[in-house]
């Protein structure tokens, strides 16, 4: 079957052809005018999704070499995410879909996430455990089987992607804050600066991020004064408290569920030093690392679960709406 998939739950208007498992074209663009707002203004980011969303799907068509008469399926991110930008989304794929006479279907951005990791290994053994992280959502789950997902334990507040983001216009290296914080820190020592690591060492499956950007604010008053420390130390050891809080609480999720594979998700799963301590602190385990370019938002994720979803059945009525709230 082939599938076209789009995603506009945020910044990036991504656009995807699927066909039988294997990704045709995956076309991203992202909407670098936040970078001057240092965050994703929402009303902006509805605007340039509309402006881009129909050359986006021409280019995506013609990367795959295919006709948009031989599309038989559209999949769309309706949640969770910005309300005005999965509207452009939505209301576009259902003006396709509708023109074209084929079926549609809606897609959980976060359940993309996750199976984006099946991109990676199609054969992956169920029970496996997932790290989704991403600019809003910080979460544990277990994947029994595909549409059935058990959430171990979540954050309390902020997200790791958003500790990356907040801390980066703290430290004053921009946005997007994850690359830009990975970029400095290479040549900064991660165990110079001992920012604390809230809830490591609880028994229970939660993150919380608040604190751990509250007291990086409070060390930057004082940085100005020091020449102990350069900012590449900042850097590395603010990246090396969130990641110890990931590494945690994923090795809590292990021990209680004694399932043996790991994946992680969401566009903090690009971080080489997260992936490096995760194959350093589990030797044993069956690590699956997405694709880099299927870790950030991206439509691939969203053609390749749509097109599962139409093989297992999946229907869905053309009047669903946006749900930016959406949980999986
Ligand atoms: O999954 P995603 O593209 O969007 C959401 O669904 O939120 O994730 C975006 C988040 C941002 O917070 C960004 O700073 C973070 O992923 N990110 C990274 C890296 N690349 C992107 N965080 C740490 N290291 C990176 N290399
Ligand atoms: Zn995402």
């Amino acid at each position: 079957m082939i599938v076209l998939g789009i995603e506009t739950s945020c910044d990036e208007t991504a656009v995807s052809v699927c066909q039988g498992g294997v990704i045709l074209s995956n076309v991203i663009s992202s909407q670098i005018i936040h970078t001057d707002f240092g965050g994703v203004v929402p009303e902006i980011a509805s605007r340039e999704h509309e402006r881009m969303l129909n050359n986006i799907t021409i280019k995506a068509l013609s990367d795959a070499s295919i006709r948009l008469s031989q599309i038989q399926g559209i999949a769309v991110t309706n949640g969770p995410g910005l309300a005005g930008s999965l509207l452009t989304g939505v209301s576009f794929a259902k003006g396709l879909a509708l023109g074209l006479g084929i079926k549609i279907i809606p897609i959980n951005h976060l359940e993309a996430h996750i199976i984006a990791n099946l991109l990676e290994e199609p054969n992956i053994q169920f029970p496996f455990i997932c790290l989704l992280v991403s600019g809003g959502h910080t979460q544990l789950w277990m994947i029994k089987k595909l549409d059935n997902y058990i959430l171990l334990g979540e954050t309390r507040d902020d997200a790791a992607g958003e500790a990356f983001d907040k801390g980066s216009r703290v430290i004053g290296l921009g946005y997007p804050g994850g690359p830009a914080i990975e970029k400095c820190a290479l040549n900064g020592n991660p165990n110079l600066i001992d920012f604390p690591r809230p809830l490591a060492k609880s028994n229970k499956i939660e993150f919380s991020f608040s604190g751990l950007k509250t007291s990086l604010l409070y060390f930057m008053d004082s940085f100005k004064d020091s020449n102990k420390y350069s900012i590449s130390d900042v850097a590395a050891s603010y990246q090396n408290a969130i990641i110890d809080c990931l590494i945690a609480k994923l090795q809590l999720s292990i021990k209680q569920t004694g399932v043996n594979t790991i994946t992680i998700a969401g566009g903090v799963a690009k971080n080489s030093v997260l992936r490096n301590q995760l194959k350093k602190v589990f030797p044993k385990n069956n690590i699956i690392f997405p694709d880099m370019n299927y870790c950030t938002d991206n439509a691939a994720m969203i053609s390749y679960l749509g097109e599962k979803k139409f093989n297992l059945g999946c229907k869905s009525n053309i009047n669903f709406g946006i749900k930016p709230n959406f949980q999986l």
